[in-house]
């Protein structure tokens, strides 16, 4: 055929062409097309290319042309092949390859013009690239004991619901999420944090976070006030940010958060975020006094509490606190749980207990933003549940936990005495520490991070003007044993900024 040009599918070689009426030989072609992929970009250091057998086939060239091209590539190290794995871009590629700029008629995109972008997203805080974000152990927050994890019961339970095609995990389709999930987190939360509950007002969420932005849009109008605890969790600040909300920040002390200073500063405000079990970030229990004073407002003023309970299962000296929507008899609070602490934050799933007569609006936003999250996790973790697994496993973490927290405090203490100020020891897999005004955390955080050390600064977490410094400090993934090491590297970065 007359200027035939053959393209590969993209499925296997979208940028190698042959023309048949070109003078070149087709194995020339086939390598200068390879090279010039690699030389732009288009194919990347470690990337595996197809087989020469599926190549020509793609080509409709013969395998010989095909091998040619290969083994020059090859020879000039290009590519890379491994025994029974296949050929790949090499993953050390000449040098002046680097250098190769793209060539300007080339696909890369600019970006020109107007690119008008809605007011709306402006409002979405960014989230600033913290150096202490990045690492993993101490004292990064937030983070398990991962090596904890029954990994074996994990992953049998992985495979069951994975390799049944007729599974519930293939083709179930219910915005709340699966059904035999919802029972099982009601009868743990019936049991474990006093919830009032039943299957029907569960919603599955990938996340506290998305919980958070599902209530949010349910239940906040722009310009609506909003009580944000102070300090408190920034992430949950962003959303309310995010909706348009006017963020009240209402004081909290060693009771929890101050009702009558949210009621003198904005008694109309048509929601309160709270997180009463552990607050974030100090760590007080609210009293049972602010909780009922809370429920009060919330009644009086037909304002909705949305109650985080984010680390619940973890306390030491106590029982237990119960949650806050148990207490409630007028369908104000809007609970909220996550996996993310007693599992792992990247599997990505929380759920929601919602009013009865709010369920519908809940679904209808629902159906607007995701749907619902992956059914397959949720039937694992359903069957996590109903085998006993999950209560073991929390079983087991409280007391690894409260270990860590025991040598931990007893290392501050000494390495600090009274210079430090801990909070919030009794429950979950954090402390504070507040530090004297004159010292600045986030210059202390960035020192200790250059270390391997990761210190949380507290005064990220005020919105206001009044801020304490100090550290978060997460225990859940450091070994006891570890604990009075890194306390050392702690004092040292301390004394030398
Ligand atoms: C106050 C608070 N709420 C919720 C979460 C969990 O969020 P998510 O479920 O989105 O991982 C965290 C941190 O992990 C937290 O500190």
């Amino acid at each position: 055929m007359v200027g035939e040009i053959v393209r590969g599918s993209s499925a296997l070689t979208p940028v190698v062409t042959v023309d048949r009426n070109s003078s070149q030989p087709l194995h020339l072609q086939v390598y200068r097309s390879l090279r010039n992929a690699i030389a732009i970009g288009v194919l990347r250091p470690g990337q595996r290319v197809p087989s020469s057998r599926a190549m020509s086939t793609e080509l409709n060239v013969s395998r010989i042309t095909i091998l040619e091209a290969y083994e020059q590539l090859l020879a000039e190290g290009y590519f890379k092949s491994r025994k029974g794995a296949g050929t790949f871009v090499s993953g050390s590629l000449p040098e002046y390859l680097s250098q190769v700029r793209r060539p300007s008629n080339g696909r890369s995109q600019g970006a020109s013009g107007p690119r008008p972008v809605a007011k709306r997203a402006l409002q979405f805080p960014t989230e600033p690239a913290t150096a202490w974000r990045g690492g993993l152990g101490a004292f990064a927050v937030h983070q398990p004991a991962f090596e904890e994890f029954p990994y074996a019961i994990w992953s049998r339970l992985v495979t069951h619901h994975s390799k049944d095609p007729s599974a519930r995990a293939i083709h179930c389709i219910d915005p709340l999420g699966s059904r035999r999930f919802r029972e099982a987190i009601c009868e743990y939360l019936r049991t474990a944090r006093a919830v009032q509950c039943e299957p029907e007002q569960v919603m599955i969420v990938s996340g506290s976070q998305q919980a958070l932005q599902i209530a949010a849009n349910v239940l906040l109008d722009p310009g609506d006030a909003v009580w944000m605890e102070e300090p408190g969790y920034r992430l949950a600040r962003n959303v309310f940010a995010a909706a348009g909300s006017r963020l009240i920040p209402v004081p909290v002390d060693d009771e929890g958060l101050n009702v009558e200073a949210g009621i003198a500063r904005s008694a109309q405000a048509r929601a309160a975020y709270v997180t009463p079990s552990h607050q974030y970030p100090l760590g007080s229990a609210m009293s049972a006094g602010r909780r009922l004073q809370l429920l009060n407002w919330a009644q009086r003023y037909g304002a909705w509490i949305i109650e985080d309970d984010y680390d619940s299962e973890y306390r030491f000296e106590s029982a237990p606190i119960s949650s806050l929507q148990g207490l409630d008899n007028n369908a104000r609070v809007i609970y909220i749980g996550t996996f993310s602490k007693v599992l792992f934050a990247s599997l990505r799933l929380g759920y929601m207990v919602i009013p009865p007569d709010l369920v519908e609006r809940f679904i209808a936003v629902r159906y607007a933003i995701d749907i619902f999250p992956p059914y397959l996790f949720q039937e694992v973790i359903a069957d996590f549940m109903r085998q006993g697994h999950f209560a073991r496993h929390i079983r087991r973490m409280r007391q690894l936990y409260s270990q860590r927290r025991k040598v931990l405090v007893e290392q501050l203490r000494e390495a600090f005495g009274g210079a430090f100020q801990l909070r919030g020891a009794e429950a979950g897999m954090h402390l504070t520490v507040t530090l004297p005004p004159d010292f600045d955390d986030v210059a202390i955080a960035g020192k200790a991070a250059e270390h391997g050390l990761w210190l949380w600064p507290l005064s990220g977490s005020y919105v206001t003007k009044e801020v304490r410094t100090g550290f978060i400090l997460g225990y859940g993934n450091v070994a006891a044993q570890a604990i009075p090491g890194a306390v050392e590297k702690m004092r040292a970065v301390i004394s030398s900024v």
